[in-house]
């Protein structure tokens, strides 16, 4: 079976032709960050107008890469929410129009199911159940993964998304967008321990997330600087900053640990996804979690772990 997966749900436009057996034969994303730079985060509108600009090239650079042709598809799987409404607008009608011209299978597929089956594509050995974290810039969830539409959400963030954290902390620090790679840059010759900062819920039952205190008790930091900022003090504050953020992650994460032992003593696998999984502190500090629990960790390759459309075709496949 091969099938054509696209995504357009926020700034990056993608097309992906992946296979039944696992086989990703092509998988293009091109970033419109350069285009929302400037405004300090995503603008809807350029995200919606970009996407129409560019989908229909990307598709035929996919079936390029791909060596096929729109004949020898047995699907289309396009991302259908959540996600700005321009931007998914575009790439649903766009598949749409290829599957009814082609007379193919029309999958619908939610996004968020696209980063929860995403893991099995590059792991054929995962077996459901798995946990999952799924940590993005416009998600934080802890859910349970029973199997394909069997999904137990345990915990969600209650005000911002933790890549939507370090995007605003990294805004606040004067150190561009898009926020993780830059507050995880600055962070490495910072001092994690130089500033005191709140861990919001930690300690607390439950596996909800809450980042915006964080956010806030930076801020005061920042207004709180005598002479301002310079690069040291940035470097202190991006250390700080992250290592509260994974403090907050691996408390929540090891609350959804339990719930998941107690519901499935079989399950074996700890798995994370998004984009704020590049960051290396939190890949450490989720491998010790891991390995405390009794857990095998399962992090899909970076380039399946962002928004890609490789995840949706495989999500259309495994529907
Ligand atoms: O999954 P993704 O590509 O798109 C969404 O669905 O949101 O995630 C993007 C988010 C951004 O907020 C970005 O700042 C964050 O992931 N991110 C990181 C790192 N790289 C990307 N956060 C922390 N550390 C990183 N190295
Ligand atoms: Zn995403």
């Amino acid at each position: 079976m091969l099938v054509l997966g696209i995504e357009t749900s926020c700034d990056e436009t993608a097309a992906a032709l992946v296979t039944d057996e696992r086989e990703i034969r092509a998988n293009v994303v091109l970033s419109q960050l350069d285009e929302h730079a400037p405004y300090g985060g995503i603008v809807p509108e350029i995200a919606a107008r970009s996407h129409i600009e560019h989908l229909d090239g990307l598709i035929a650079r996919a079936m390029r890469d791909a060596g096929a042709e729109f004949g020898d598809l047995d699907g289309v799987a396009v991302t259908a929410g959540p996600g700005l409404i321009g931007a998914v607008m575009v790439g649903l009608m766009t598949g749409k129009a290829v599957a009814g011209v082609h007379d193919l299978p029309f999958a619908a597929v939610n996004h968020l199911e696209g980063h929860a089956l995403s893991a099995r594509l590059s792991d054929a050995d995962l077996q459901f159940p798995y946990l999952l974290l799924l940590v993005s810039g416009g998600h934080c969830q802890l859910l349970i993964v029973e199997g394909v539409a069997r999904y137990r959400r345990l915990g969600t963030t209650i005000d911002d998304a933790a890549g939507e954290a370090f995007d605003k902390a990294a805004k606040l620090l004067e150190l561009g967008y898009p926020g993780g790679p830059a507050i995880e840059r600055a962070a490495e010759d910072g001092d994690g321990t130089r500033f005191k900062l709140p861990r919001p819920l930690k300690g607390r039952a439950g596996c909800d997330f809450s980042f915006s205190g964080l956010k806030t008790a930076l801020l005061h930091k920042v207004r709180d600087l005598e002479r301002g900022l310079d690069d040291g003090l940035r470097a202190d504050l991006a250390a700080s900053f992250q290592q509260a953020v994974a403090d907050v992650v691996i408390d929540r994460c090891q609350n959804a640990i339990h719930t998941f032992q107690e519901a499935h003593p079989e399950g074996q696998f700890l798995v994370a996804g998004g984009g704020v999984v590049a960051n290396s502190l939190l890949r450490a500090r989720l491998k010790t979690l891991a390995e405390k629990n009794s857990l095998s960790l399962a992090l899909p390759p970076l380039a399946l772990c962002t928004d890609n459309a490789a995840m949706i075709a495989w999500a259309g496949i495994e529907r």
